[in-house]
């Protein structure tokens, strides 16, 4: 099933335009969304999610109309917010088999489900703990788990590997590629390098507009032999700034140009960090 979003426009009462006439194509597997603070990614993915409703727009997953059926969608949605609250008092395993319950799980499978989940995220330790005990992570890790009860078919993540230490960001990271076998799996990012590594597809939102989208091996490869590093400082003539870049502490230009900028400058391989940078525009540190 693919998820597709059709001239999806968004602006809040206080007249912040959050998403202008964004258009995406979104087929199984893993779909990385990265932007800058403020891009539009959460309320892109509150209005997948049926928690917001677009001004224009259409919103489609499969054969369901999402915007004129919500209550069916959510049937088959797990969703993480990017902020989320608990009952701090309430057992880490009884937090989740109460979500598991809202899901649709029935009560005679539901403590194989909820052992099933935390052992998946990592947090059958501390299944009797109150959630209030929980660090930032383990507490990340339980919105995590919630959102993946119910074998969702569309799997909405909003920056799920905030506070998550490097361990349990490749443990999440398994889990989800594992998923995206069999469902569309959308997440946002700051972490770049997590998109080019598990994400087959992805795009990049600035200011509630899509500023590209596809596959980022194709993107990188895209900017082969126009990367070029140098003296910090302003952008050489003729070249387009991208950002900064550090080797043992001394600071480093990275611009865009056909050839050599001159005297001092050499190829460099490009990142998606480059492709990020070219794209979020006058956002990019230089
Ligand atoms: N409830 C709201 N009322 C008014 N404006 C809002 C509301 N929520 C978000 N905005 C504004 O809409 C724009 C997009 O916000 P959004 O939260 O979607 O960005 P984001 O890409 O998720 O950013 P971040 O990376 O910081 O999470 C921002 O300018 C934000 O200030
Ligand atoms: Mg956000």
């Amino acid at each position: 099933m693919r998820l597709v979003l059709n001239a999806v426009s968004k602006r809040y009462p206080g007249g912040v335009t959050a998403l202008h006439d964004v258009t995406l194509d979104i087929g199984p597997g893993m779909f990385g969304l990265l932007g800058p603070n403020g891009a539009g990614k959460s309320t892109l993915m509150r209005v997948v999610a049926t928690l917001l409703r677009p001004d224009s727009g259409s919103v489609h997953f499969g054969e369901t109309d999402v915007l004129a059926a919500p209550g069916q969608l959510r049937q088959i949605l797990g969703y993480l917010p990017q902020e989320f609250g608990f009952y701090p008092a309430v057992p880490v395993h009884e937090t989740l088999a109460h979500f598991a319950a809202l899901k649709g799980v029935a009560a005679a499978g539901r403590h194989d489900v909820v052992e099933s989940l935390l052992a998946r995220t990592n947090l059958l330790g501390v299944r009797s703990r109150p959630v209030g005990t929980l660090s930032g992570g383990m507490r990340q890790r339980l919105g995590v788990a919630i959102a993946l009860s119910g074998n969702p078919q569309l799997l909405i993540l909003d920056e799920p590997t905030a506070g998550l230490d490097p361990t349990e960001r490749r443990r999440l990271y398994d889990v989800l590629l594992t998923m995206a076998a069999e469902c569309v799996v959308l997440l946002s990012t700051h972490l770049v390098e997590d998109v080019y590594e598990y994400c087959p597809a992805m795009a990049i939102l600035d200011q509630g507009q899509l500023a590209i989208s596809g596959s980022p091996l194709a993107m990188v490869q895209a900017l082969q032999g126009q990367v070029w590093q140098g003296p910090a400082g302003p952008a050489p003539a003729g070249t387009r700034a991208l950002s900064v870049s550090y080797e043992a502490g001394v600071r480093m230009s990275r611009v865009l140009a056909d050839h050599a900028p001159g005297a001092g400058w050499v190829p460099a391989a490009p990142t998606l960090d480059d492709v990020y940078f070219l794209h979020v525009g006058d956002r990019a540190l230089t």
